[in-house]
């Protein structure tokens, strides 16, 4: 049970497999971290929000966080390519190894122009870590390093993802009813 009745076409990726596949990414992150300086986790707000709170807390290792918000989307249901920055990092990251935790790559803009941006501020490394990708819809190539789901190009909500800004509150990964955008 859930608060949008009639309002997902169907569930695409329920608690359960949400939940080991964080695990699965934290593990693999943390196997290649395990001998360097703790990571520090950027979540890309709002979206990431869920899945960096899952996945440091599943991160067998120690990581500090830090929160920063972009949008390229406002509204609307494709990327405009715009990219803004809402709110900036906190901290400097000159030196530190930066893993980018974003919850969904759909044309790529957000992740490529982001990584560009942190890439200029001299950290030692930038990896990304999304929990899903839209093959078909990536526009611009970005080097993501681990990925949870690919998945259809279908509209998907929850775990972070919203729709002016609703359903960001679901603790799993559904397919909105084509009647809530068309
Ligand atoms: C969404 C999503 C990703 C981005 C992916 O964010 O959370 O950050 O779009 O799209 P792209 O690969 O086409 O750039 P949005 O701009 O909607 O902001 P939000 O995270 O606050 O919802
Ligand atoms: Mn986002
Ligand atoms: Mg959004």
């Amino acid at each position: 049970p859930y608060g949008y009745p009639g309002e997902l076409a169907a569930t695409l990726i329920d608690e359960d497999a949400v939940r080991s596949k964080v695990a699965q990414l934290a593990a693999a992150v943390a196997a290649d971290h395990r001998h360097e300086q703790p990571p520090l986790l950027v979540c890309v707000l709002k979206g990431a929000v869920m899945f960096v709170t899952d996945f440091a807390r599943s991160l067998p290792i120690p990581a500090e966080l830090e929160f920063m918000a972009v949008s390229s989307y406002g509204s609307a249901t494709s990327s405009s390519g715009v990219v803004r920055i809402l709110k900036d990092l906190d901290r400097d990251i000159t030196g530190r190894r930066v893993v980018i935790v974003e919850d969904i790559i759909d044309s790529g803009l957000t992740l490529s122009w982001l990584h560009k941006n942190l890439a200029s501020r001299g950290p030692a490394a930038i990896d990304i870590v999304a929990l899903l990708r839209k093959p078909a819809a990536v526009k611009v190539d970005v080097d993501v390093r681990y990925v949870g789901f690919d998945i259809p190009t279908d509209f998907v909500v929850g775990y972070g993802l919203d729709f002016n800004e609703r359903y960001r509150d679901l603790p799993f990964v559904g397919l909105l009813g084509e009647h809530m955008y068309r």
